[in-house]
């Protein structure tokens, strides 16, 4: 363990990526690396309790996503739900909320049941608020929050940043402070593009199926060596 900070995200959002390519180096399928990147997720969401953290979004599967070969789709959506079976009651035995971002009527009935029982049985638990971003585009959350603004006939000067946050998925989560992203690629993917504005980014080369609670450590040491100015100028 390295040296303590005082300084925690209070919100750490990951762009959980490089599945494919950890299964791909190894000469296993692409959904083996997805089945390994959905263990690793189990030591993260204890590690975030243990840090301090007190919300983690995680980017699990995009709107993009569904252009993906049919059989990746599929095997996705079955990952979710096995994940859900298996781990639910353990979540929500340390006091896990888990929430949900993005489309859901889009989503197979029974998937959609599962993801809404989940939601519905941690609904009190406040440990960890867990936001599960699944279904979920950035452009889209915005486009949603639009609609249903209009739909409920606000008048154009009272439209404000803070009703467009209260619209989005999101709404109920503060910003998030740290946006972490594996496997090196630096781009944001369609992900949480309005409430990043202000978000430190930390990039590591390492897969997500090999992003281990060092590395998480690594990052959240990183956060708390820099200096957010919000536009302004240092204290
Ligand atoms: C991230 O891993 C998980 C999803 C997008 C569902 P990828 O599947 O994008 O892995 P790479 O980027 O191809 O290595
Ligand atoms: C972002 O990764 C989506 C998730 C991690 C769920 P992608 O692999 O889909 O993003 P691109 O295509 O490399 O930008
Ligand atoms: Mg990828």
């Amino acid at each position: 363990m390295s040296e303590l900070v005082n300084k925690i995200p209070e919100h750490v959002a990951i762009i959980m990526d490089g599945n494919g390519r950890w299964a791909e180096s190894r000469g296993l399928p692409r959904l083996e690396g997805h089945r390994a990147g959905t263990e690793n997720l189990r030591q993260i969401i204890r590690a975030s309790v243990e840090f301090g953290v007190k919300y983690l979004t995680i980017y699990a599967f995009s709107t993009e996503n569904w252009g993906r070969p049919k059989d990746e789709v599929n095997g996705l959506i079955t990952i979710l739900e096995t994940v859900i079976d298996r781990e639910l009651n353990e979540l929500n035995a340390e006091g896990v909320r888990i929430c949900h971002l993005g489309r859901l009527e889009a989503m197979p009935a029974k998937v959609r049941k599962k993801v809404e029982y989940s939601m519905h049985i941690t609904q009190n638990n406040d440990q960890l608020i867990l936001n599960v971003a699944w279904n979920y585009g950035g452009r889209d959350e915005i486009v949603h929050a639009i609609q249903k603004i209009i739909q409920a006939s606000v008048p154009a000067e009272q439209v404000t940043e803070a009703l467009v946050s209260k619209n989005l998925f999101t709404q109920g989560s503060p910003d998030p402070d740290l946006i972490i992203r594996t496997s090196g690629e630096m781009r944001v993917s369609n992900f949480l593009i309005w409430q990043s504005a202000y978000s430190e980014w930390y990039v590591t080369p390492t897969l997500w199926p090999d992003f281990n609670k060092e590395e998480y450590k690594k990052a959240i040491d990183a956060y708390g060596h820099r200096k957010r100015r919000f536009g302004k100028l240092d204290q």
